[in-house]
């Protein structure tokens, strides 16, 4: 089954108005782009402007994070319902940092991507294990854990992004053959939950993916794309990231 590539940007706690203008590049660069769908994932406070930016281009705007309950008394916190009100089409949930330092467990993030099926986004439902578990030879048992946790019942509606926490943001990234080996484990487990559909949802890599590594880590089988955190910050890296899968932006850059 043919699987569209996907790479997300995940701004995390950057980017200000000023920053308008790396989205405008994204935005025109994605016009190249023809084989590979963009995401810009920006802080809360610029997702309703960067949507309307985006409107009727290439490029799809997500969340970073979502509350599970559709309205209520959580001060600080924003809904499913929200980010789509505000022109969003996805929603990062479960990632290692909120995972870290909000103490969100596998049924927290369950809750979540319920919650983003519910207001109709994509979940991006990020799982992956620490340098001491990978260390211990934990890796497929924290990745199973995570999944079976993490991942709703029913259809297999979701994203999947594998991001070892070792490799985000530490300029070190698994061998081609690790990422092979524990995406292949991935797709196995969501064929054996979701049968046929497991087969289409796509499963991204996420962890220090750059300009430089980013055709040998996103043209591995069963890498259907990219979570790039640091490297999406900059418009032209990130086109050139997603340049992996177009041959045409390829062309375009080289001359
Ligand atoms: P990084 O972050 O690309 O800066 O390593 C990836 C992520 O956390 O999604």
């Amino acid at each position: 089954m043919p699987r569209r590539p996907l790479v997300a940007a995940n701004w995390k706690m950057n980017g200000l108005k000023a920053s308008t203008g790396e989205l405008e590049k994204i935005i025109a660069g994605a016009e190249n782009l023809a084989d590979v769908e963009l995401m810009v994932c920006p802080p809360a406070t610029l997702l309703a402007s960067f949507a309307a930016a985006a409107r009727g281009s290439r490029v799809a705007i997500g969340g970073q994070d979502c509350h599970a309950q559709a309205s209520g008394a959580y001060t600080g916190d924003i809904s499913a319902e929200m980010l789509k009100d505000a022109g969003a089409t996805a929603v990062i949930v479960g990632h290692s940092e909120r995972r870290r330092y909000h103490g969100e467990t596998d049924a927290a993030v369950r809750e979540k991507a319920l919650a983003a099926r519910r207001a109709g986004l994509v979940a991006i439902v990020c799982i992956g294990e620490t340098h001491a578990e990978r260390d211990g030879g934990r890796t497929r048992e924290i990745v199973r854990t995570q999944l079976d946790g993490s991942l709703p019942d029913g259809a297999a509606d979701f994203v999947v992004a594998y991001e070892p926490v070792w490799a985000i943001g530490s300029g070190v990234t698994p061998t081609p053959d690790d990422v092979a080996d524990i995406h292949g484990f991935i797709r196995d487990r969501l064929t054996a939950r979701y049968g046929e559909a497991g087969r289409g949802a796509r499963i991204l890599y996420g962890g220090s993916v750059n300009a430089a590594n980013a055709k040998r880590l996103l043209t591995i089988e069963n890498v259907d794309g990219a979570l790039v955190g640091g490297a999406s910050l900059k418009a032209d890296e990130f086109l050139a990231i997603a340049g992996a899968y177009g041959a045409r932006w390829s062309a375009i850059s080289l001359s």
